[in-house]
């Protein structure tokens, strides 16, 4: 990516938060993390931002804590591939967040957010993807700009729309919060990802 992965200073709080870290936990990636897939691919996923012990820990968007787990075992169930294991007949898909370095308590503030929405942007015009799924308001509100910057769409969990050509969906982020008290369920994830794989099978018959 044109933009450095290491060396980003655009938010002071997540510079420190980052730099600390490293401290606590050496062996820990702890630097902004990109795209998992970074080419052409007509599948998009967008979450939050890299949990503690997850994705700053491995470096891998929702790789290695609960959150992971949950959408990586619904989407490999329901035929879905990372787009570096792709495999024919399945959708193959990357997976980003919206903003890339690991925000205390999980909650970037919104100049941060504003601040990473041009990594965002970059993977998007690369990745061209027709469908994104978005993990959350954040996501939702950040993959809208970054597609157009003068709509306003509200988030709302199950709702897919068309920007030009690409379609939109919105699914409640599968946080270990969301997941236990049961406002996101694997049932109505599943039920997105068929929504999905109807869309995509409309463009690329199965
Ligand atoms: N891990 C990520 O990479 N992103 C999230 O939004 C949550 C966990």
């Amino acid at each position: 990516m044109e933009v450095s992965d290491n060396d980003c200073v655009d938010c002071e709080r997540l510079v420190t938060v980052r730099k600390e870290n490293s401290i606590k936990f050496p062996t820990y990636y702890n630097r902004p993390v990109l795209s998992d897939g970074y080419e052409k691919t007509n599948f998009l996923i967008v979450g939050l931002a890299p949990g503690l012990h997850g994705a700053n820990a491995t470096g891998l968007p929702f790789d290695g804590d609960f959150a992971g787990r949950f959408l990586k075992q619904c989407l490999e169930e329901n035929g879905f591939r990372l787009h570096r294991e792709r495999k024919s007949g399945a959708i193959n898909y990357c997976i980003t967040n919206a903003v890339k370095c690991f925000p205390p308590e999980n909650r970037p503030l919104q100049s941060e957010i504003n601040n990473c929405l041009r990594y965002l942007k970059k993977e998007i015009s690369v990745i061209q993807p027709n469908f994104i799924l978005c993990l959350g308001a954040v996501a939702h509100n950040s993959v809208v700009r970054a597609c157009k910057e003068d709509i306003i769409v509200k988030f709302q969990h199950g709702n897919s729309f068309r920007i030009g050509q690409r379609i939109i969906f919105d699914s409640y982020h599968p946080s270990k919060r969301n997941i236990s008290t049961k406002r996101l369920t694997p049932e109505m994830f599943i039920i997105i990802l068929k929504k999905i794989i109807k869309e995509i099978e409309k463009v690329i018959p199965a």
